[in-house]
């Protein structure tokens, strides 16, 4: 029987999910390469796959001591609910013991709410520039 892999190394096939995240209306606009680089660049990521198909992922930055914060987490639509995206974090957040981790959501508060997360009034936020400099 398949079984999901979780992946926290960096050899990954950035194309291909460049290609999963624009199929499911989850691209932010980055190329491949800058996909590579957002994720080398970050303290931890996860990779999920099934049969090879890459169906999660997500990662945290981290300044190693106080605070992190949590970004492109993601599963493909068609195997959502099945607690991928619980593993995905937890599996990320297992790597900050004691520090304070933050995000944003739009959409879906009742997921990080499931997870132990609560609405933190105040955030703010910026784009210095243009969205990738373009
Ligand atoms: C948010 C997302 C990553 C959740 O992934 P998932 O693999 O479906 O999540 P899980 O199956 O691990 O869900 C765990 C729990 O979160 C809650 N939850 C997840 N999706 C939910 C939804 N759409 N509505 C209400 N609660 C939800 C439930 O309590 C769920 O447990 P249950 O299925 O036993 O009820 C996924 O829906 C997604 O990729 N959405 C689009 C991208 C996005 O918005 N990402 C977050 C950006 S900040």
């Amino acid at each position: 029987m398949s079984e999901i892999v979780f992946s926290a190394g960096l050899d990954v096939d950035w194309a291909a999910l460049k290609a999963a995240l624009v199929a499911d209306y989850f691209d932010n606009g980055r190329t491949p390469d800058e996909y590579r680089r957002s994720h080398e660049n970050s303290h931890a990521i996860i990779v999920a796959s099934l049969d090879g198909e890459l169906v999660a992922n997500g990662r945290i930055l981290s300044d190693g001591v106080c605070n992190a914060y949590l970004v492109d987490i993601w599963t493909a639509s068609a195997h959502r609910r099945q607690g991928i995206g619980r593993q995905v974090v937890e599996r990320l957040t297992a790597t900050v013991p004691g520090q304070h981790v933050g995000l944003f959501t739009e959409d879906m508060p009742a997921f990080y709410a499931s997870l132990g997360f609560r609405p933190q009034h105040g955030g703010m936020s910026r784009v210095v520039g243009s969205w990738l400099g373009r």
